[in-house]
């Protein structure tokens, strides 16, 4: 409230930062600060001094950025808008990973389609090196058109991720199962070319005459994990009047889902009624397609 701020930096044996923070003012971050390029520096840029970051995919390669800091329990959000048009086979991965041999990962990967085909938004949770977690939801607006919150919410007993501030996915601490309570993780996003299996399953393959295909990036916060995110109802679909598919319109108006009711309802929020399930087959689990 009053940019109390207090951040405890723990420096680890190996030399790894990570950073616990307790009290944070949320703060846009600056890309230049917080980030540094890992894949292809020609097609990252970085705009607006810091406050904006494009990836661009061609035929030549892909491109990918990480966080200079780990991090242990956070509530994380970037501002995303995918790649428009046609962005079959293209795949945009947007993640926290440990860089450790069983290694902790949260996924969320949006696999490109054609033109006015919907985008499917893949989770995925490893924890200790075993994956095999996959979900898939249809989004219920276009994340093209506009910059949407993409959230990791990472506390040592759940795990959420939302939506523009609606949990879509809950991940809990249960008994006898690996958990990611561990190890520091630090914050990833890549574009790359994933038309073996990304669209239609690898039917649909990615158009070069389409190329670059950009991603935007903005407003990246790191805020305490404890404090639940703010979920701003206005932003829900049937609030905007954006046209819901008969089964949606169906169910009564309102917010539904919060993470306070999520820790008492069983995962994924299966009771979000405007969640699509998008179709998921063997193939889908490609644990070891890994993004740059
Ligand atoms: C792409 O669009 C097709 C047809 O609407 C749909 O079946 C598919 O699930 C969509 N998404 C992906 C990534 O294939």
């Amino acid at each position: 409230m009053f940019g109390l701020c207090v951040h405890v930096v723990v420096m680890l044996a190996m030399g790894i930062e990570v950073v616990i923070q307790a009290q944070a003012q949320p703060r846009a971050g600056n890309f230049h600060d917080d980030f540094q390029v890992t894949w292809s520096a020609d097609k990252v840029r970085v705009m607006d001094g810091g406050q904006r970051l494009q990836l661009s995919l061609d035929r030549s390669s892909g491109s990918g950025f990480k966080s200079k800091k780990d991090y242990l329990f956070s509530n994380i959000d970037m501002q995303i808008k995918l790649v428009p048009g046609d962005s079959a086979g293209t795949v945009t991965a947007y993640y926290l990973s440990s860089q450790t041999t069983f290694h902790d990962e949260l996924d969320f990967e949006f696999l490109g389609n054609e033109t006015g085909q919907p985008y499917i938004v893949q989770t995925n949770v490893f924890a200790n090196g075993v994956g095999g977690r996959e979900q898939r939801i249809y989004l219920w607006f276009d994340p093209t058109a506009d910059f949407h919150t993409y959230t990791i919410f990472w506390t040592p007993k759940l795990i959420v991720f939302l939506v523009d501030g609606t949990p879509i996915r809950v991940f809990k601490k249960t008994p006898g199962q690996p958990y990611l309570d561990k190890q520091p993780m630090a914050v990833y996003s890549s574009i790359w070319n994933g038309d073996e299996w990304a669209t239609r399953g690898g039917l649909v393959k990615t158009n070069w005459a389409h190329a670059p295909f950009v991603t935007s990036y903005r407003n990246f916060q790191v805020k305490p994990a404890p404090i639940p995110p703010r979920i701003d109802y206005s932003k829900l679909s049937w609030a905007k009047g954006i046209a819901l598919s008969p089964s949606q319109a169906r169910l009564p108006p309102g917010p539904r889902c919060t993470i306070a009711r999520c820790l008492w309802l069983p995962s994924p929020c299966s009771h979000l009624p405007f969640l699509r399930n998008a179709p998921l087959q063997a193939s889908n689990h490609r644990e070891t397609q890994k993004k740059k």
